[in-house]
Order: structure tokens, then C-alpha cells, then sequence
């Protein structure tokens, strides 16, 4: 998509003038009209992750241009915008997923629980079990609905190590066997699968295999669940089970998840974060408020399909 396309009607010739001096952006707005349309979200409690800062370069690319957000936990947080805006980037930068592409360089703060992520000694393999993620494609190993499960805890050892424990409260034999239901069962799919849990996952259907992928997840006992387009390439029936999915999980879990699909953000989400062209975070707030009444006239704008 052009930038051409993402051009809003010309500035007055004040506006001209002013905007001359200062940065624009690359849909032409000034600093100074993106800070007025901007406004905080307040929410209660504490955040779960807080972002200050944040900007991503692919080389020389600008791909996340200063983002700042607190996102709440225990709920659905929805990213949204056209193709190509840095929602995956954004996305990858709350479990250092970027730390595995060469040319991305992050900068900014990222705290999740008021731990900076981005500092020196930072275990990634820990992080990655705490902030989870789940991909557009669904990608089981190809082995066991078993194996794919229990393949976290076996290979972190926690099944030895007091997760179950904890987990369960308490100690027992068949550890493996009840973290496996347990897990498959929040992920929706006990149901559909305990009675063939040794068949290879790669004979499930594309909706079943996403939602073992979120169960897989779930084994390692994480907190924060982010999601890239997790229904995207389901039908519509899978696609509503992974909405249903995502809302009991927000009970228990910070779900952040990026979507493409508007309606889908408005259903399931609680708040939303519009990013347009360029990886600017134009707007974030109360889901209900972004899509009934956006501060922002590029907002509006993309919300009510007139660009993206
Ligand atoms: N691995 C990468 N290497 C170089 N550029 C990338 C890479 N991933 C994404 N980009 C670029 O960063 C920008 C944002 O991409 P992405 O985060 O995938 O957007 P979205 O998920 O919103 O479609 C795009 O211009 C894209 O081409
Ligand atoms: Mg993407």
C-alpha cells in the first residue's frame, strides 16, 4: 500500500506554514497534530506490561516509531491497522522475538510487572515461558497431541521440578498425564481429542491445531499470551471457537492479540490500539470508545473502511 493512500485532506495554510518547521510524519501530520488527537488511557491497577519509548529499525527502517502504552492485566488487548504498520514487530518486541532477526534493533523500555526486559542478564528462555506466543499458522511439532503438550515441561524439566506442584497443588504420579488434560482442556480441545492422544497432531484440522498450540503455550504456565493473527487462517467456525478461547483466557491471562479482522477486535477485545503506516501508535483506549468514537480523524478514517 502507497503512502499516497494514507494522505488526509490537504492542510489548511496555517496549518502549511506551522507544520513546515516541525517533523511530520509520513502520513503529513505534525508532532504537534498526532499529540493533540492523542489521548492517555487510564485504566486501574498497576500494568501488567508497560511500554515507554519504544522504536524498532530493520537497518535503516523505522519500523516502531516511539510507541508508548500500559497494557492491564487479565484482559484482551487488541492491535490493529492495515498491513505492513509493525503490529507483528510491536508484537515481538514484548517477549524480545526480535532478539532472533538479525537486522532489528529495539530501543525504549519494555516492563512487564516493573522489570525492564531490555536489560543486561535477562533469562529469554524464562521470558518466553512467562510471555507466550501464538502464530498466525498454526505450527504443531509433528509428534504426538502428548508430546506437543508436554514438550515445554519436559523440556524445561519443570515436570520434575515443582511446576506441576504448583500448578495442581499438589504432588502426584501422573503428573504429565494431568498437566496434558488440564492444559488441553483450557485450550478448548480435551473434548475433541482424549480419546486419540497419541495420534500425531498434524492430522487435527487447522482449528484444532491452533487451539493445541494455545494449550502448548498454556503447559509452561505462562502470564501473558500474545497472539499474531491466531485465527486468520482458520474458517469462520474455528475462528469463533479461538474468540471464545481468547475471552475465557483473559480471565487468567493478559492476552494481547493483533488482528486484521476489525469486527474481531471489536467482539473480543477490551481495549484497543490503532497503529497506522509508519509504526505510529495513533490511538489507544476503551475498545467501545475507538470504535464508536475515535478521538482520531485517521481513525475514524480506517475504522470506517475509507483507507487500510
Ligand atoms: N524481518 C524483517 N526484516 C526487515 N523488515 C521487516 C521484517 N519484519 C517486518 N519488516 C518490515 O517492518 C514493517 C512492519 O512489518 P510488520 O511488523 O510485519 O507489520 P504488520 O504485522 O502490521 O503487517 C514493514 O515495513 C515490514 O516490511
Ligand atoms: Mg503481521
Amino acid at each position: 500500500m502507497s503512502n499516497a493512500e494514507f494522505q488526509q485532506s490537504e492542510p489548511s495554510a496555517d496549518e502549511q506554514t506551522e507544520s513546515q518547521s516541525q517533523t511530520t510524519t509520513v502520513s503529513g501530520e505534525s508532532q504537534e497534530q498526532l499529540e493533540d488527537e492523542w489521548i492517555e488511557y487510564e485504566f486501574d491497577g498497576a500494568p501488567k506490561i508497560s511500554v515507554e519509548d519504544l522504536d524498532v529499525f530493520y537497518g535503516d527502517d523505522h519500523a516502531i516509531q516511539s510507541v508508548s502504552m500500559d497494557i492491564p492485566e487479565n484482559s484482551v488487548t487488541a492491535l490493529i491497522g492495515p498491513s505492513g504498520c509493525g503490529k507483528s514487530t510491536f508484537l515481538r518486541c514484548l517477549n524480545r522475538m526480535n532478539d532472533r532477526i538479525n537486522s532489528a534493533r529495539v530501543e525504549g523500555s519494555v516492563e512487564i510487572d516493573g522489570e525492564e526486559i531490555y536489560q543486561d542478564g535477562v533469562n529469554l528462555v524464562e521470558l518466553r515461558k512467562r510471555v507466550g506466543m501464538v502464530f498466525q499458522a498454526p505450527n504443531p511439532f509433528p509428534k504426538s497431541i502428548r508430546d506437543n503438550i508436554a514438550y515445554g515441561p519436559r523440556k524445561h524439566g519443570d515436570i520434575n521440578d515443582g511446576l506441576l506442584d504448583r500448578l495442581l497443588g499438589r504432588a502426584d504420579p501422573d503428573k504429565e498425564d494431568e498437566l496434558v488434560e488440564r492444559s488441553l482442556r483450557q485450550a478448548a480441545l480435551w473434548d475433541e481429542v482424549s480419546d486419540r492422544l497419541d495420534d500425531n497432531a498434524l492430522g487435527l484440522s487447522g482449528g484444532q491445531q491452533q487451539r493445541l498450540c494455545i494449550g502448548r503455550c498454556l503447559a509452561v504456565d505462562p502470564e501473558v499470551i500474545l497472539m499474531d493473527e491466531p485465527a486468520s487462517a482458520l474458517d469462520p467456525i474455528a475462528t469463533a471457537k479461538i474468540e471464545d478461547l481468547i475471552e475465557e483466557l483473559s480471565e487468567d491471562y493478559t492476552v494481547v492479540v493483533v488482528t486484521h479482522n476489525m469486527q474481531q477486535a471489536a467482539r473480543i477485545s477490551d481495549q484497543t490500539a490503532v497503529f497506522l503506516t509508519g509504526g505510529e501508535l495513533v490511538e489507544y483506549g476503551e475498545t467501545d470508545q475507538i470504535f464508536e468514537n475515535p478521538n482520531s480523524q485517521r481513525v475514524e478514517d480506517y475504522i470506517t473502511g475509507k483507507f487500510g
